[in-house]
C-alpha cells in the first residue's frame, strides 16, 4: 500500500526528481489492471530430512506462515529440501496455497540455496521491492522447546509490519542485529531491500570467501561468520548494510531467546552501548571482532571499499586492540 502512494507521488511529479515519465504512468496503470502483488517476495528454506518429519515440520510451516500478514499481497516462494517433494503435504490455507510456488526439490543442500534464488531475484528487480528471508528452523529436533521459542521470536520479527515498513534509513530489518562477534542476525530470517541485497556477494560463493579472509584464522567458525555461520553474516556482511531492529529488551543478544514474543520498536541498529552485546558473546575471546580494524579489513577484502561516513560501525568498534595488531 504504501509503496504504491509513494509510486503514486513520484508519477504525478511530487517525487525526488519527477523524473517519472509518461511510461511510468502506464506501467503503474497497468499493473493495477492485473492487480500485481504489491508486498514483499517471501523466500522459504524448508529442509524436512525424513518422510516421517513431514507432519511435525508442517506445523512448523503453518506456525510460521501464518504470520505472514495479507497472504495475498505477498509471494512466498520455497525450497524443498529432503523428504518432501511437492507443497501438497504441507496442507496450506487456500489463501497460502494461491500465493505460494515451489521452486525447487533438492535430495540435500543448505540455506545458501535459497539465499541465492533471493539474491538473483534482487537482482533483477526494483531496488525497492522487499524481500523476507525465512527457514524451517528447528526442522532438525523438536518443534516446541528452545528451537520453537527460537523460530517464533525471528520470524514474528522479519515478517512484522514494522519491518514491512521499514523507513529509508534501514535496508536489513530482523527482531534482532548484533554487531559482535560478527554482524550477524541470530537466527538469520530478516525482510530487505532489493536494492542493498543486489550489492552481495553471491551466497554460493559466500562461504568459501569467508575462510580466506585476514581474520579466517581468527577463532572458531562462529566467532568470525565462516562455515555455516556464514549464512547468519551474509546480509550485514556490505559496507552499505544499514541495519535496524526491534526487540527493546536488551536481555537478549545472542544465542536462543528468552521468550517467544517481545516489545518491537523499530530502531537503528546496534541500538545499545557496545558492552551489552559482548558481555553475552562469551564463547569467543572478548576481544574477537571488536576492533574497527578488524571490520574494515573484512570490508575491503569482500568488496574492495570501505564505509561511508553514515555507516553504523564508526561509533561502535574500538580504534585499536591487540587484534588490530595482528591484521597489520
Ligand atoms: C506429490 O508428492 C507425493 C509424494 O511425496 C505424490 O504422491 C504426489 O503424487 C505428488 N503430487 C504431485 C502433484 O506431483
Ligand atoms: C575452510 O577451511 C577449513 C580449514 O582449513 C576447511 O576444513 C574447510 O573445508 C574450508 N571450508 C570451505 C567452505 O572452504
Ligand atoms: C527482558 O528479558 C528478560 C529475560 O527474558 C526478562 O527477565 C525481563 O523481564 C525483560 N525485561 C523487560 C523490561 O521486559
Ligand atoms: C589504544 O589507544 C589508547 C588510547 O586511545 C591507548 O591508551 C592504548 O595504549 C592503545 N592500545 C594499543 C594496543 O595500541
Amino acid at each position: 500500500m504504501a509503496r504504491w502512494c509513494h509510486a503514486a507521488l513520484l508519477a504525478l511529479g511530487f517525487g525526488a526528481l519527477g523524473e517519472r515519465d509518461d511510461g511510468a504512468l502506464l506501467q503503474i496503470g497497468e499493473k493495477h489492471k492485473s492487480q500485481a502483488r504489491s508486498g514483499a517476495v517471501i523466500f522459504y528454506n524448508l529442509f524436512i530430512r525424513s518422510e516421517k518429519d513431514i507432519p511435525r515440520v508442517r506445523e512448523i510451516v503453518h506456525e510460521q506462515l501464518n504470520l505472514v500478514m495479507d497472504p495475498l499481497d505477498q509471494e512466498i516462494r520455497i525450497n524443498s529440501i529432503g523428504a518432501l517433494k511437492n507443497l501438497s503435504g504441507l496442507k496450506l490455507s487456500k489463501d497460502l496455497e494461491k500465493s505460494t510456488k515451489l521452486l525447487a526439490h533438492y535430495d540435500e543442500g543448505f540455506e545458501d540455496l535459497t539465499l541465492h534464488d533471493l539474491w538473483s531475484f534482487c537482482k533483477g528487480t526494483d531496488p525497492q521491492q522487499f524481500v523476507v528471508y525465512l527457514h524451517s528452523k528447528g526442522s532438525f529436533h523438536s518443534w516446541k522447546g528452545r528451537n520453537g521459542r527460537q523460530r517464533y521470536y525471528v520470524t514474528s520479527g522479519a515478517l512484522s509490519q514494522e519491518c514491512m515498513h521499514m523507513p529509508k534509513q534501514c535496508n536489513v530489518c530482523s527482531s534482532r542485529m548484533t554487531p559482535v562477534p560478527h554482524p550477524h542476525t541470530p537466527g538469520n530470517m530478516w525482510a530487505a531491500r532489493c536494492g542493498y541485497i543486489a550489492k552481495l556477494i553471491d551466497p554460493k560463493d559466500f562461504r568459501k570467501l569467508m575462510n580466506s579472509t585476514a581474520l579466517a584464522s581468527h577463532g572458531p567458525p562462529w566467532c568470525i561468520g565462516r562455515e555455516r555461520f556464514s549464512n547468519e553474516h551474509w546480509v550485514n556482511s556490505h559496507p552499505d548494510c544499514a541495519p535496524c531492529d526491534l526487540d527493546t529488551n536488551q536481555s537478549y543478544v545472542v544465542g536462543p531467546a528468552p521468550s517467544s514474543t517481545f516489545d518491537k520498536k523499530l530502531e537503528k541498529a546496534p541500538r545499545f552501548a557496545m558492552s551489552q552485546y559482548t558481555m553475552r558473546s562469551k564463547k569467543c575471546d572478548s576481544e574477537t571482532g571488536r576492533s574497527l580494524a578488524e571490520r574494515l579489513s573484512e570490508y575491503r577484502y569482500l568488496y574492495s571499499r570501505d564505509p561511508d561516513e553514515d555507516w553504523w560501525g564508526w561509533r561502535h568498534f574500538l580504534q585499536n586492540s591487540s587484534n588490530s595488531a595482528k591484521l597489520t
